[in-house]
């Protein structure tokens, strides 16, 4: 039985994927030394290719290997060699699927023990509570650094379009550089790069232009945004509203709505100002809304597991649904749902007290599966929280400890 995520979808560029079903960005960590793809990755995304989602979004690729969102992260930068990203692009492109890259910057989500440059619109901190201290104190970029980061951008993206990438996601969500710009709470500037929103938002749509004056015109540019930060005073849904407006007016092709930060991970489906979220498809009023004045495809991530979700979120106007922890723990989801409507993958749900450690124990969990079906293993949903947390807090450090080596002598 053919099913709403079944059909294909036309983009602007005049791109059509296959169906409406796309693997939401999920950072690997798995990078082999040098910040590059290897034989882990290859894998992982040959299994997501064969198992029937119609577009991957690859986990974020950092646009500057001084400023990670984490150890064992990718960059690509202009003189980093280029063979693997073609056998990454290549090992996701079997079975008709497209492959587009993340592309990132963390701004001031770095931790403090990677080190690096903790850049952001402003020099105000992560407020963590008693978790803040794991992060580093960010510097108020210059002009001159907020024009290289433009060129960054532009770089890392024509080196994915010629490593055979279909498209590229410029990463302006969850709380990120691009993201901290957005948000009145992080970007406190006083000259064209702060204060409005069209002040605001004007560095997202300078690495936009900048990307299109530098790619083949029909590659696939895509944004991902929050639908709100959701805190009180952050970038809220009228915001976004008014910046997928523009988006479109720049021809943008796709933007996947999330929500949230560090501070307050909505993209968990839990909210910092109390407001709350579907129980299934958490952004999906949010999505429903904007897909009504959008001029492009509209795609939403998170909480959606099941099929029956997924067909509602299409007929409810929204162009394409993405799937993070789902096709961790069952990279095959969607062809399964040919054969069996009710199929689902088990989630693990870790009922601790502690939300943030709770949080980055399912992190943990999901990761620990990345890496299984890297080593050409089945995912194990049954695996501990409490082990799983400690050997990636181990596996974790030995990785920042190989990054604060390589640049033992300097950036
Ligand atoms: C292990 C893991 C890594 C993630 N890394 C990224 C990332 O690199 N970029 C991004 O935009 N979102 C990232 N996310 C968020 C997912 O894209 C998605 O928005 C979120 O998991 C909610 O969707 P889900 O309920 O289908 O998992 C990550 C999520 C997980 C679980």
């Amino acid at each position: 039985m053919s099913h709403p995520v079944d059909q294909t979808l036309t983009l602007p560029n005049g791109n059509v994927l296959p169906n409406r079903i796309a693997k939401a960005a999920m950072e690997e960590n798995m990078a082999i030394e040098g910040h590059l793809p290897g034989d882990g990755i290859f894998k992982l995304y040959k299994a997501w290719a064969n198992g029937g989602t119609g577009l991957l979004i690859t986990g974020n690729v950092m646009v500057d290997h001084r400023a990670m969102t984490g150890p064992g992260g990718i960059a690509l930068e202009q003189d980093t060699p280029l063979e693997p990203f073609k056998q990454w692009a290549n090992s996701a492109k079997q079975n008709n699927t497209q492959v587009w890259m993340q592309i990132n910057h963390p701004g001031r989500q770095v931790y403090a023990a990677m080190g690096g440059h903790v850049l952001s619109p402003s020099d105000i901190p992560l407020d963590m509570g008693k978790h803040s201290s794991l992060f580093g104190q960010p510097t108020a970029m210059t002009e001159t650094q907020i024009e290289e980061l433009i060129q960054r951008f532009a770089t890392t993206a024509s080196r994915a379009i010629e490593a055979g990438f279909n498209g590229v996601q410029i990463h302006a969500a969850h709380g990120y550089l691009l993201s901290q710009f957005l948000s009145p709470l992080t970007n406190k500037r006083h000259d064209q790069w702060g204060g409005p929103l069209e002040n605001r938002a004007r560095l997202l749509y300078q690495v936009v232009k900048a990307i299109q004056n530098t790619v083949p015109k029909d590659t696939a540019i895509a944004v991902k945004l929050n639908s709100a930060d959701f805190q009180r005073g952050g970038f809220d849904s009228d915001d976004a509203q008014a910046v997928v407006k523009t988006l479109g007016e720049l021809n943008v092709d796709l933007v996947e709505l999330s929500g949230g930060s560090y501070e307050s991970p909505a993209m968990q489906g839990i909210t910092q100002d109390g407001r709350t979220l579907e129980r299934e498809a958490y952004f999906l009023s949010f999505a429903k809304d904007i897909a009504q004045h959008a001029t492009m495809p509209i795609m939403t991530t998170g909480g959606i597991n099941r099929l029956a979700i997924a067909n509602n979120v299409i007929n409810a106007g929204v162009d394409l649904i993405g799937m993070g922890r789902a096709l961790a723990f069952r990279p095959d989801l969607p062809n399964q749902w040919k054969n069996n409507s009710d199929a689902q993958a088990q989630l693990p749900n870790v009922a601790w007290k502690n939300k943030t450690m709770a949080s980055i124990a399912t992190m943990a969990i999901t990761k620990r599966q990345l890496q299984r079906i890297g080593k050409g293993k089945q995912p194990k949903p049954s695996s501990s929280a409490v082990f799983s947390l400690i050997a990636d807090q181990m596996r974790l450090k030995k990785l920042t400890k190989r990054y604060r080596a390589r640049y033992a002598g300097g950036f």
